[in-house]
């Protein structure tokens, strides 16, 4: 999605639908799904109905916006997400996060899946990102600049500390436990090998995926809070005598994936009770 045509027009089309504009949004990664089947009143769009935006075609991830009430809050969910893998550009890429601000959604968090680098973490961990180290050596930002959209972010807190702090809060109530780390984004679609998670390790990463890091610029370059959760799927290469296949991450993702869907309502619900201050103020 390149012309701000097209952009509106998206904007346009799910207005139109979705009918209120929430104010939260959930991306959901791999093996998280069965959030959807929280949200009450849901009302699902396609990408590939809203104008400009191409499908998904990973399994585990079809594409789609999905309106509702998530534990008391108006969300939208992204359900399903694009990768560079896919072979789309970045600033394609990126779309549904643009579409997310330009509906009036302030406040985003995003989930993947990961291997672990950090040996403390296992499969079934689930980690607060504090920060991220974008390996696809890519910018969705490369280009004219959007309206409403900096050319510069400042990306020194990506992750807002506020959002993070609350869901260190929620985790604690809900006693899940929380870890923290750095999330490292490589292009995909190979995993990794060792000598390349040894090079990680060496950066400061704690985790490796494939998403989240542009998604995280492209919703800075808007001023968006952002925070994202990493549900660790697997050790990452040479860390374990593992063989990695996409099957597996998806297995574990769905098995670990009740404690990760159990936060984020946790999540869902403090956001929800938040609005409801702030609109008897
Ligand atoms: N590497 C990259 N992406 C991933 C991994 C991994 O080990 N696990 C889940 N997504």
């Amino acid at each position: 999605m390149t012309a701000s045509g097209d952009m509106e027009r998206a904007v346009d089309a799910l207005r139109g639908v979705a009918g209120s504009s929430p104010r939260y949004a959930i991306v959901l990664g791999s093996g998280l799904g069965g959030l959807i089947e929280q949200v009450a009143d849901p009302i699902e769009v396609p990408f590939k109905e809203v104008p400009g935006l191409p499908d998904t075609t990973v399994s585990g991830h079809s594409g789609r916006f999905v309106f509702g009430t998530l534990a008391g809050a108006p969300v939208v969910l992204l359900a399903g997400r694009l990768h560079a893998y896919e072979g789309h550009e970045l600033d394609q890429l990126v779309a549904p996060i643009r579409i997310l601000t330009r509906l009036g959604v302030d406040t985003v968090l995003l989930t993947n899946a990961s291997g672990s680098i950090d040996t403390r973490l296992r499969a079934g961990d689930i980690v607060l990102v504090d920060d991220q180290i974008n390996l696809t050596f890519g910018s969705p930002l490369a280009g004219p600049v959007l309206e409403d959209e900096h050319r510069f972010p400042d990306m020194s807190a990506p992750f807002d500390p506020g959002l993070q702090e609350m869901v260190r809060s929620v985790a604690e109530k809900l006693r899940i436990r929380l870890f923290r780390g750095t999330y490292a984004g490589m292009p995909g679609p190979g995993y990794e090998t060792a000598a390349e998670v040894r090079m990680l390790a060496s950066l400061g990463a704690d985790m490796v995926g494939m998403s989240t890091v542009l998604e995280v610029i492209a919703a800075r370059a808007s001023g968006m809070r952002v925070a994202a959760l990493s549900l660790v799927t697997n050790r990452a290469t040479g860390l374990s005598a593992e063989v990695l296949s996409h099957d597996e991450v998806l297995a574990v993702g769905a098995e670990a994936g009740g404690r990760m869907i159990e936060l984020v309502t946790g999540i869902a619900k403090e956001l929800g009770r938040v609005t409801a201050l702030e609109r008897s103020d």
